[in-house]
């Protein structure tokens, strides 16, 4: 292999343009492609910011140093000398941006060879994604994946010029902290020199940026990396980043403008797109009766529509059922859509099933009249009330569900977004951002017959609900709002508790005792009775808003090292066994075997 001796690099690919024609240049990179063309090559060579033909002529460079060009392969790090050269006009090529010239080469370097990678080096690429992260450099490579490990710099460098202008502090917190209840599973670390006892990885540095606040910072952030042991989808990872934000006399307000001047830095700033402010703002409740979820898609219209008043007190027992106990029916319209076959209905029936729901009934406003499945139940006339309610014409399609509120909202919620994208309704080029806010303090959980914060336990419940805090824990709104781009929840946080005794009382309400309370949570509501300023925050996902800014579909293409569905590295083949002494340093013991000792008890079976 030869060096770079005497070849010191003078331009990016990239970068080169008509202006450097008539220079002698040097460049280095990876061969992307070459095309032999007998006594003339053509190899675009590639580094991270793009493309450039280089031209080997063996009329002009002799007969030994093409051979050298010839033995080119793809991937080959090599390095050029030689003159740019206007492209002839039949030559240029509109699709590179320096696809109007070329390097003639006077010297080449071979710097290393590369084996025969298992896939292209290319943007679309059509290969499994585990093959992509077993050879994760390789795809890496990938322009498309430079681009958006590139903008991932650009947003992390805007997020802390943004902070550092208006006066915040970037602090860190610990990564070895303290297991805490409440939340996702921790992953935990255990302790060597305190035999028995374990660390957790931070879910959030919520407390510690909470604890930052009562020692004085006033204002925090963190560029932070979290870990929550969930399953996993793919806007969710086992580790991901938060940028993380505290402040100390604030109100909701200056908080969510504050994250509103951010976003509309971060699209100007980043990729040159001017946003509005300041973004829409809906409530809860009314984000769940309109849209069925807590973080709406508003790139499109379709909401919820409520006909429970035009379908009650009639024979089917379907609906009327529901009504008498609580329940809703509630219908979502697809335009010009009477039409849809009728086996499509039916695998959109296992759909919403699929969320909970127990079936869905369907109108039909077909031009050779209504068809339905609950059609018998009523006369022609509740058909055009609903018709009227759901501002439905003739060719229009009502899908409805009727259960219980939160299963509806479910249900309906994902079947309206599944229509959304189905019908070609979802514009990828709209930004739809938006604030929830007021959501409620807690949810119930059917499985711990308990009730549970629904952001954390350290959320400030609205003042005039505190009165409902123990007797009533479901009527309680905290002061705690979501920002949500395209139906992405990209951050989310809250005002705190700030006074010791209402603390204990959201403890109480979620089941908590004041001992067992101590016990997790001693230090904070310690640190809490030293003078806590009124304080409050939140958190963005970095992951999932570079991702929404790349326009990707899953933020595994914005992490360079992401995890699989099944959290595991494959590249590193993480998470992996140990040795036994490492264990036993740690005093601990697995009571998995090992895959050699599977492997040889099952030749003893
Ligand atoms: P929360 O739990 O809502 O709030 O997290 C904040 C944001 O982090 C992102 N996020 C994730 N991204 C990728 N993978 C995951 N597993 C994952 N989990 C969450 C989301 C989410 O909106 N301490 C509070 C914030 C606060 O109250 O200040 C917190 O962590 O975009
Ligand atoms: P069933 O009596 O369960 O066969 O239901 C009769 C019809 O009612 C079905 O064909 C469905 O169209 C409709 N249906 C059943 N359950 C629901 C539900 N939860 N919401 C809306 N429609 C339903």
């Amino acid at each position: 292999m030869e060096t770079l001796e005497g070849m010191k690099r003078t331009h990016h690919c990239g970068e080169l343009r008509e202006s450097e024609v008539g220079k002698e240049v040097t460049v280095c990179g990876w061969v992307s492609r070459r095309r032999d063309h007998g006594g003339l090559i053509f190899v675009d060579l590639r580094d991270r910011s793009g493309y450039v033909q280089v031209v080997y002529d063996e009329a002009k460079m002799g007969e030994e140093p093409f051979h050298k060009a010839e033995s080119l392969r793809s991937e080959f790090v090599i390095a050029v000398r030689g003159n740019v050269r206007a492209r002839s006009e039949d030559t240029v090529n509109p699709k590179m941006e320096t696809g109007t010239i070329e390097i003639v080469c006077s010297e080449l370097r071979i710097l290393n060879k590369a084996k025969t990678p298992p896939f292209y080096i290319q943007d679309d690429l059509d290969v499994d994604e585990m093959l992509r992260l077993k050879y994760r450099y390789l795809d890496l490579r990938r322009p498309e994946m430079q681009k958006n490990i590139m903008l991932r710099h650009r947003v992390a460098k805007i997020m802390r010029d943004y902070f550092d202008r208006l006066g915040f502090l970037e602090i860190e917190t610990p990564m070895l902290c303290k297991s805490t209840p409440e939340g996702a599973r921790d992953f935990l670390v255990p302790s060597r020199l305190n035999p028995g006892t374990f660390y957790a990885l931070p879910q959030s540095p919520q407390i510690y940026k909470q604890i930052l606040m009562v020692a004085g910072f006033e204002k925090y952030f963190q560029i932070v990396r979290c870990f929550r042991d969930e399953d996993l989808r793919a806007d969710r990872q086992p580790e991901f980043t938060q940028l993380d934000i505290e402040m100390s006399f604030v109100d909701q307000d200056t908080i969510l403008a504050m994250m509103e001047g951010l976003m509309a830095e971060l699209f100007e700033k980043a990729l040159g797109t001017k946003l509005e402010t300041p973004f829409l703002r809906m409530t809860w409740d009314e984000a769940m009766e309109r849209f069925g979820s807590d973080k709406p898609d508003m790139r499109f219209g379709m909401e919820l529509l409520d006909i429970s008043e035009e379908v009650k007190g009639s024979t089917f027992k379907v609906f009327s059922s529901v009504l008498e106990s609580g329940g809703k029916v509630k219908a979502i319209k697809v335009d010009d859509y009477a039409d849809i076959p009728r086996r499509e209905l039916d695998g959109l029936v296992e759909y919403v099933q699929g969320y909970g729901a127990k079936g869905m009934a369907w109108i039909q406003y077909s031009t050779e009249g209504i068809k339905s499945p609950f059609k018998k139940f009523y006369s022609d006339e509740v058909f055009e009330k609903i018709k009227e309610k759901c501002g439905a014409k003739t060719g229009d399609l009502l899908l409805i569900v009727a259960d219980k509120p939160l299963v509806l909202a479910q249900a309906l919620g994902a079947l309206r977004l599944e229509m959304g994208r189905r019908r070609n309704l979802i514009d990828p080029d709209k930004l739809c951002f938006l604030w929830v806010v007021d959501f409620p303090m807690f949810e119930y959980s059917d499985e711990e017959k308990r009730w549970k914060a629904m952001h954390h336990p350290f959320t400030a419940p609205r003042d005039e609900d505190v009165q409902y805090l123990i007797s009533d824990p479901g009527r309680v709104k905290a002061i705690a709002y979501d920002m949500v781009l395209n139906g992405v929840e990209i951050g989310g946080g809250s005002l705190r508790i700030y006074n010791s005794e209402l603390q204990e009382r959201v403890f109480e309400a979620i089941g908590l005792t004041l001992e067992e309370a101590r016990q997790k949570f001693g230090f904070m509501l310690d640190a809490f009775q030293y003078g806590t300023p009124p304080h409050g925050g939140l958190a963005f996902g970095l992951d999932r808003l570079v991702m929404l800014m790349a326009k990707r579909p899953s933020i595994r293409d914005v992490i360079p090292f992401p995890k699989t569905q099944s959290a595991s590295d494959v590249m590193a083949q993480a998470p992996s066994e140990v040795e036994e002494k490492q264990l036993r340093e740690l005093s601990i013991r697995t009571a998995v075997k090992k895959k050699a000792e599977k492997a040889e008890t099952q030749k003893e079976q």
